[in-house]
């Protein structure tokens, strides 16, 4: 209730919002989205689901969700303009660069006839941004590899009509197999939201000072894709494959215990959880029946398993309480589903815009919304006068 929390390093935080949309426990590995449990949710609802639960607060009844679904579905289409703002990138641009940049371009298109002020345009703003991201990030992708744009199949649902716009081949129709679209659906949902990391407190404090809804999630994209932060699935899958094979695992551990070294495990550790991060439990047993599934029989997993196994005996990480975090095997069931490396925390950034503009919307809508101004410690030098060159 004070807002103040202490971390693990002793170092403390205050809190920078109140919010009712995540709960996370981290000594107890708990995240509940709106007090549902996310294993609960993982097993039993949809990401188009998870994400009308955290925009309203509530689970939808069958009439509100097919109302939601509907009203997504009429929103995915990118209007033909923005072909000229993609084709002003680079061709080989980071996907999250272009997916950055393209979020400017909606602001630059939505921006003069969006009034902040009436709730309903911020709710529009809000479903104009879950229903786009998915286009926005296929289109980023395919003209990065030279492949023309695929329209959204209107016809699909959410997280299938986004791998058939990203990965259908310009010749053939694209054979989908439902346990791609079942994994990546659940993906999503485990990545939808997570309480004030980086990305979502940084959406918030852009949020906070009025700007438009485009660039304050545009804002977020660029602070998810760090390593410390989203960009950590693209460095685990980096990692594992620089470690190559099993038996090299016991020198990465070593490595990352060496400070001077520089090296971290990628999905490893946690902010918040000092315990299992209960995604992590949820897409690593997927990440099992995935590969099964697909026939797939990739060397990288073996690798995951043996370094998981390795750090969780090991003094310096039980110590310091590191676990195996988000990022750790979703990399490989990215990887499994035919999604390019570069792809992958852009894969992210689409579940989280759930999150994100749900988080927008709580703030804008709270009356008592100020302007976030986070104050520091100073440790600069005291008041002093000025002197001159001769002085120096
Ligand atoms: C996400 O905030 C969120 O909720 C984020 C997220 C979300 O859904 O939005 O959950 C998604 O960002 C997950 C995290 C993905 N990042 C990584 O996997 C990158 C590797 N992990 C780390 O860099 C690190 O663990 C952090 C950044 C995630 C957390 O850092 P902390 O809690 O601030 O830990 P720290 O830097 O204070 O380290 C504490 C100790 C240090 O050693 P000592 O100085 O005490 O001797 O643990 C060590 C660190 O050197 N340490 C690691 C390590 N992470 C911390 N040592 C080796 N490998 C690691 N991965």
């Amino acid at each position: 209730e004070t807002g103040c929390f202490t971390y693990d390093n002793g170092f403390t935080a205050t809190a920078s919002c109140r919010s009712a949309i995540t709960y996370i426990d981290g000594d107890a590995g708990v995240l509940l989205y709106r007090g549902y449990p996310i294993e609960q949710l993982a097993e039993m609802s949809s990401f188009l689901e998870v994400a009308y639960l955290l925009m309203n607060g509530e689970l939808p009844t069958k009439d509100e969700f097919s109302k939601f679904e509907h009203e997504v579905t009429h929103h995915t289409m990118m209007h033909e303009a923005f072909r000229t703002f993609l084709y002003g990138f680079r061709h080989d641009a980071h996907p999250m660069a272009m997916l950055t940049g393209m979020l400017g371009s909606l602001a630059s298109f939505y921006h003069n006839d969006l009034d902040i002020e009436d709730p309903e345009q911020r709710r529009l703003a809000a479903i104009r941004l879950i229903a786009k991201i998915p286009t926005i990030a296929a289109a980023c992708y395919r003209y990065s590899i030279g492949w023309p744009i695929r329209y959204p199949r209107n016809n699909l649902e959410y997280t299938t009509r986004f791998l058939h716009m990203m990965k259908e081949v310009p010749s053939e129709p694209l054979e989908l197999s439902p346990v791609a679209a079942k994994a990546m659906d659940l993906l999503f949902i485990l990545h939808a939201d997570h309480e004030q990391n980086a990305s979502t407190s940084t959406v918030r404090l852009v949020g906070s000072t009025g700007a438009n809804p485009y660039v304050s999630v545009a804002a977020g994209v660029a602070a998810l894709w760090g390593p410390a932060h989203g960009g950590a699935n693209e460095a685990v899958l980096k990692m594992l494959g620089e470690i190559g094979k099993p038996e090299n695992v016991g020198a990465a551990v070593a490595k990352a215990k060496d400070k001077e070294s520089g090296f971290r495990l990628m999905g490893f550790g946690h902010r918040v959880y000092k315990n299992f991060d209960p995604r992590a439990k949820i897409i690593r047993a997927m990440c099992h029946q995935v590969l099964s599934e697909l026939g797939v029989n990739d060397p990288l997993l073996e690798v995951a398993m043996r370094l998981e196994e390795a750090a969780l005996k090991d003094e310096y990480f039980i110590q310091r309480k590191l676990y195996p975090n988000v990022d750790f095997y979703s990399g490989i069931i990215y990887k499994a589903l035919g999604i390019p490396v570069e792809m992958f925390t852009v894969m992210f950034a689409i579940a989280r815009t759930a999150g994100w503009v749900s988080h927008w919307l709580e703030q804008q809508n709270d009356p008592e919304n100020k302007i976030s101004r986070p104050r520091q410690i100073y440790t600069g030098a005291a008041t002093r006068d000025y002197v001159g060159f001769d002085k120096r």
